[in-house]
This record gives C-alpha cells, sequence and structure tokens, in this order.
C-alpha cells in the first residue's frame, strides 16, 4: 500500500546492483511513494546492465559514479539536480565493500592496503559524498541522508572482520556531520543497522547462511528482510521523521535487544 510518502521529493540512490539489492527495494518503494530520483553506482558494477531495468521501471536517470571519487560525486550531485530540477531532499548511502572478508583473510591478519581500500569505499565515500553536497548546497532543508550499516559495529562479529571497524566509523560520520549539516541547514542524517539480508554483499561473508538462521532464531519477529528495510528508510526520508537525526537505528525485528531466545536453548539442547 502506499500513501504518497514521498510525493514531490527528489532523491539520490546508491547502491542498487540486482534486484536483491536492499537500495533496489529502497528504490521501488521511493517509487511507489511518489519519489523522483537518479540512481547511481560504480562504473563496473553497471556493466550487467541490471540497473537499467531498474531505471525504467521508476522512470529514473542512472549517473555512474565511484563513491570514492570526489570529482565522480561533485558530477554526481551536479547532474542529479539538473535532471530532477532542483536541490535534492533525501539521499541513500547503500554502499560496502571488504577485500580482507572476500578473500577470506582473518581480522588478525588483515591486508592494510585492502583496509584502506575498504575504509574509503565503505565509510569515507559517506564523508564525501555528504562534503560534496554541503559545498554544492544540493540538499534542500529538512532534507535526510540515510547509510546502511550493521550491528558488528556496536558486538564483535569475528566473520565480519575489517567491516566492523568500517561500519562503525560510518556510523560516526553521521553522528559528526549530521551535528554541522544539522545546525546548518537542518539537514537530517541517520544510520540503519539492518539484520542480515540475502544480497550479493551480504551472502559474500563467509558462513552467512549459519549467522542468517542464528540471527533468525534470536530475534522475536525473525530477520527483517530487504522490503521491510525499505518501508523503514522511507519513513526516515519522509517528513514524518523531522526531528530525527545523529542516530543508530536498529532494524532487526528485536535482535539487538535479545540476550537469549527459547529457540536458540532449544537447538543448544536445553531443556
Ligand atoms: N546484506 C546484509 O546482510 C546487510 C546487513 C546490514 C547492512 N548491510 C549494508 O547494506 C548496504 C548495501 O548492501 P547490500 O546488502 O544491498 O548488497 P549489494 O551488494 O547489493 O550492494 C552493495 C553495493 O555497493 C556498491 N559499491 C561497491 N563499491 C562501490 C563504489 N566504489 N562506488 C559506488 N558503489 C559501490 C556495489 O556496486 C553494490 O551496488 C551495504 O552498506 C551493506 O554493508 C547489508
Amino acid at each position: 500500500m502506499a500513501y504518497n510518502l514521498l510525493k514531490g521529493k527528489r532523491g539520490i540512490i546508491t547502491g542498487a546492483l540486482n534486484e536483491n539489492s536492499i537500495a533496489w527495494k529502497i528504490a521501488e518503494k521511493a517509487h511507489e511513494e511518489g519519489a523522483t530520483f537518479v540512481l547511481t553506482n560504480a562504473p563496473v558494477a553497471m556493466r550487467m546492465g541490471e540497473i537499467n531495468s531498474l531505471a525504467e521501471k521508476t522512470g529514473s536517470q542512472v549517473i555512474p559514479a565511484d563513491a570514492t571519487s570526489v570529482e565522480d560525486l561533485t558530477n554526481l550531485f551536479t547532474q542529479s539536480q539538473e535532471i530532477l530540477g532542483g536541490k535534492v531532499d533525501f539521499v541513500l548511502h547503500s554502499i560496502g565493500m571488504s577485500v580482507n572478508m572476500r578473500k577470506n583473510i582473518p581480522y588478525t591478519e588483515s591486508n592494510y592496503d585492502y583496509f584502506l581500500k575498504g575504509i574509503d569505499i565503505s565509510a569515507l565515500s559517506f564523508h564525501k559524498m555528504l562534503s560534496v553536497a554541503r559545498k554544492l548546497d544540493a540538499i534542500n532543508e529538512g532534507g535526510s541522508v540515510v547509510a546502511l550499516t550493521y550491528m558488528a559495529a556496536q558486538r564483535t562479529y569475528p566473520f565480519y572482520t575489517d567491516m566492523a571497524d568500517i561500519k562503525a566509523m560510518l556510523e560516526s560520520i553521521a553522528r559528526s556531520f549530521g551535528y554541522h549539516y544539522g545546525l546548518e541547514k537542518k539537514v537530517r542524517i541517520n544510520t540503519v543497522s539492518q539484520s542480515p539480508t540475502k544480497t550479493t554483499a551480504g551472502t559474500g561473508i563467509k558462513g552467512f547462511g549459519d549467522f542468517f538462521d542464528y540471527a533468525q532464531a534470536i530475534s522475536p519477529l525473525g530477520n527483517a528482510d530487504a522490503e521491510s528495510c525499505a518501508d523503514y528508510c522511507i519513513t526516515l526520508f519522509s517528513d514524518l521523521t523531522r526531528m530525527v537525526t545523529m542516530q543508530n537505528l536498529f532494524h532487526d525485528g528485536g535482535y539487538s535487544s535479545t540476550g537469549v531466545s527459547n529457540e536458540v536453548m532449544t537447538k543448544l539442547g536445553v531443556e
């Protein structure tokens, strides 16, 4: 059901790689809720061309941009304003990649070139995006920026390797930039801490299947899927959450507040 929550709003949506991507679902919902937006991804991620079907479905244009490049981001925000006919109201950062994780390198033996690459792509890109938007004055007053994160920023998950530290940085950038941008332009910046989700990035994590089942068994509501994450992000882009900023918001079916569940105790064989 659509509520027209984003009627008249313009946005930029990063990270829609394929139909499993969380950003893909967010784009579909944003379209249903009346928003117009530009889609963007790294040029290399567009080779398969899947994003074009999403663009067609949502009446959007696609602007390639490597989120680590200030030049690409400047072009993205400049062109988006031209295409959309004004400043944007919302921005989604849905970008994550760790070479250490991809190569199954244990956290204690992290390769530092890979580590720095992970920081640049998955955390610093958020700062760069916000900095470019601020310099160009590209976001309307009251606009909303959301980045996706994971709870490994607060608690240790060994298989999440260097991405745990990188997500902690991402969440910190949301707070730090949120202060400055909020004071100057009332722009809101939050992170959404999402359940394990079956996407390309998610399933690239070693042991993802078992962990997905474990989180499912802990969470009273079960794991939150990409569609429900999209719904939550839409509320954050809408004016209904106009006073929410600098927060890390858990969207995880209750996982983060549950110590242990009966289901897990039963699985362990405890009567
Ligand atoms: N899937 C999960 O379990 C889960 C859980 C919590 C948070 N998240 C976060 O959600 C976000 C989206 O991931 P997803 O699960 O939808 O997977 P996904 O693989 O569909 O999306 C990751 C996106 O990052 C893009 N990207 C990588 N390098 C880039 C660059 N240099 N410039 C621009 N874009 C680049 C990829 O092309 C891809 O579209 C990530 O930040 C991820 O960490 C995912």
